[in-house]
């Protein structure tokens, strides 16, 4: 069958070269795509997010299955319209997309089924809110409720710090509607880790295991990005802690979400804190994870567009997935600025001779072609993903290969799975 991604990320290549790979895949479609999906299949000038063009679209190119990968449509309600039209398509409905387009909802949801999170309140005025901060001993983190491209977090391991990040989002209103609620939640210590499972809205199927760096800068320092390295398997969650994950966090989310709405279907994310009382929810995604997926799809040895349909078909029971036993390592190439203002249109080279040192697969995020040479057009540019015997081995080779790529003002953070080593 045909299939169409909408979306033009990390994510969205890792997925398309997955896809692209499967007997079940007749022509690949990508809107908007980028440079690295232009090699596997045909672009559509179209957003992500135009859900009226992505359905005529499906409809003209005969498409069997839409795959979404960004979180900005599944809350508009893409994956509706596109079942509407009659076409299968891969995600959560905007009801189960809410989880991640609005913490609020979330934390409410959360403590209704008992899933363990940080302690949170949700303002929708400057004062309280800044008094509320104010009467705190312990740091707080701050969270627009809507939807921020992952930079709408503020850390504040003293409270004070908090009231600049509260004026800004509540007064200034730098993230729009997205902060009209504000989230004010406890600070949680630990390592962090991604937890992404497929669910058909019966069963769940738990895939490995990834740890994100969302932090710009080396040892977590400075503002929060979309995320700029991931590795997997991560040691951390050994089979004991993912069998915990499991039962206290994926299960009872999933029950109250279909007491609440009905069923959810597609890829469910759990960012969790793995705190000295246990693993603590951060935040859920209603999609695939960007970094995560890079890694992910470099290990992941199965069909993707079989375990897709089975999704869409509640038919999870019957797939199994197979693992490359050995890590891979993302390390995601950005422009100078990121995430603040930066910089495009700058020639990328030295990726084929990345990928011609074997186990290494660069992944386009925000690239296009100008002229015919592969250009910058985005903050997160690359993400360059090597697999290894161990996670040393697998980092080595990643920035081995992100070493021999060029392009003006490039950035990476050079610490991508210290902590697993440090383990
Ligand atoms: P979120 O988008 O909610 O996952 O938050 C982005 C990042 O902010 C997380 O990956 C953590 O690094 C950090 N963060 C979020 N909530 C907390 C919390 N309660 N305690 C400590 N760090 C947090
Ligand atoms: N890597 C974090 C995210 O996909 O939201």
């Amino acid at each position: 069958m045909n299939i169409l991604i909408a979306g033009g990320g990390g994510r969205e290549h890792a997925l398309a070269w997955k896809i692209a790979q499967s007997d079940q895949c007749d022509k690949l479609y990508c809107a908007p795509g980028n440079a690295g999906t232009a090699e596997l299949g045909e672009n559509l000038p179209i957003k992500a997010d135009d859900i009226p063009a992505i359905v005529a679209a499906a409809k003209e190119k005969n498409v069997g299955l839409v795959v979404v990968g960004p979180e900005d449509p599944l809350a508009a309600g893409m994956v509706d319209a596109v079942r509407a039209a009659g076409i299968m398509c891969f995600g959560p409905v905007a009801e189960g997309a809410r989880l991640e387009a609005d913490k609020a909802f979330a934390k409410e949801l959360m403590r209704s089924a008992s899933v363990p999170t940080a302690e949170a309140r949700i303002f929708k005025d400057l004062k309280n809110a800044r008094d509320y901060v104010l009467s705190r001993d312990h740091g707080v983190v701050v969270k627009a409720a809507g939807l921020a491209k992952g930079k709408g977090v503020f850390v504040c391991p003293e409270p004070h710090m908090a009231v600049k990040p509260l004026e800004q989002i509540m007064t200034e209103k730098v993230f729009g509607d997205a902060g009209q609620t504000v989230v004010v939640e406890d600070l949680l210590t630990g390592q962090e880790a991604s937890i992404l499972a497929l669910c058909d809205g019966r069963n769940i199927y738990t895939l490995e295991a990834c740890q994100d760096h969302k932090p710009v800068g080396d040892g977590d320092t400075g503002p929060n990005t979309g995320g700029m390295g991931a590795y997997s398997p991560t040691p951390i969650v050994d089979g004991e802690m993912m069998a915990k994950i499991e039962r206290e966090v994926l299960v009872p989310i999933v029950d109250a979400m279909r007491r609440s709405f009905g069923r959810y279907e597609g890829c469910l994310y759990a960012g969790l804190m793995l705190t000295p009382a246990g693993p603590k929810v951060l935040e859920f995604n209603c999609r695939f994870g960007d970094p995560e997926t890079q890694p992910m799809m470099m290990r992941y040895k199965s069909d993707i567009v079989e375990a897709m349909v089975a999704t869409c078909e509640h038919k999870l029971g019957d797939i199994e997935i197979q693992w490359d036993p050995r890590p891979a390592v993302c390390v995601v190439m950005a422009s100078g600025g990121y995430p603040g203002p930066y910089e495009k249109g700058r020639e990328i080279t030295g990726i084929a001779e990345a990928e011609a040192m074997g186990d290494v697969k660069v992944f386009h995020a925000g690239t296009a072609i100008a002229d015919g040479k592969v250009v910058t057009a985005g903050g997160r540019v690359l993400g360059v993903t090597a697999l290894g015997e161990t996670i040393a081995a697998a980092q080595k080779r990643a920035y081995e290969a992100v070493d021999k790529i060029h392009f003006q003002d490039a950035y990476c953070r050079r610490d991508i799975a210290d902590k697993a080593l440090q383990e």
